[in-house]
């Protein structure tokens, strides 16, 4: 699966329009996964205010380098592997990207169209595709079955 050109620069023109209310999606972002999975809270010991300006970091970077998503293969595998020691588990993953796409389309609104959603959608697979093969020696990403469903 890979993103095209187009695809990229929606995501990159979508992302830079929730930049400057960061905080903000941080904290629908984080509100949402704990209403998804209130479990997940247990894992998070940092401050949510510097976590959530560490994850919107992450993204801006891995964002603005996705016209060459193969060099961040070996950043993701290494965050991924760290993600193990926080307790983060194979399952873990889809609410993550399902209040990831909750935010976007509460900031965004309007210009959060079906055609941008299903870019997220790719690069959302893409990557947590390679977090989870790198984590989870068992993970195949043909066979896997999410156990954990939500509706944005
Ligand atoms: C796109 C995928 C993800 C990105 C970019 C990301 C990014 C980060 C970053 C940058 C950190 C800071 C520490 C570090 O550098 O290791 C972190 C910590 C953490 N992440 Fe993620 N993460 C992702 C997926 C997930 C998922 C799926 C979970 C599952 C709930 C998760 C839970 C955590 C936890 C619990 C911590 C530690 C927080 C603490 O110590 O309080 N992350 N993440």
């Amino acid at each position: 699966m890979r993103l095209s050109e187009r695809q990229v620069g929606m995501i990159q023109d979508s992302f830079k329009k929730v930049l400057p209310i960061s905080d903000a999606a941080a904290q629908i972002f984080y509100d949402k996964l704990f209403e998804y999975d209130a479990d997940l809270q247990r894992l998070f010991k940092q401050n949510m205010g510097d976590q959530g300006k560490k994850l919107m970091q992450t993204l801006a970077v891995a964002i603005g380098a996705l016209k060459d998503l193969d060099k961040l293969v070996p950043v993701l595998q290494n965050l991924a592997v760290k993600h193990l020691d926080y307790g983060v588990k194979v399952e873990d993953y889809t609410p993550v990207g399902n209040a990831l796409l909750f935010t976007l389309e509460k900031g965004l609104g309007n210009s959060f169209t079906q055609e941008l959603k299903q870019a997220w959608i790719v690069l959302l697979k893409v990557v947590f595709n390679v977090m989870r093969q790198a984590a989870y020696p068992d993970f195949d990403p043909i066979t896997y079955k999410n156990i954990k469903r939500y509706n944005i």
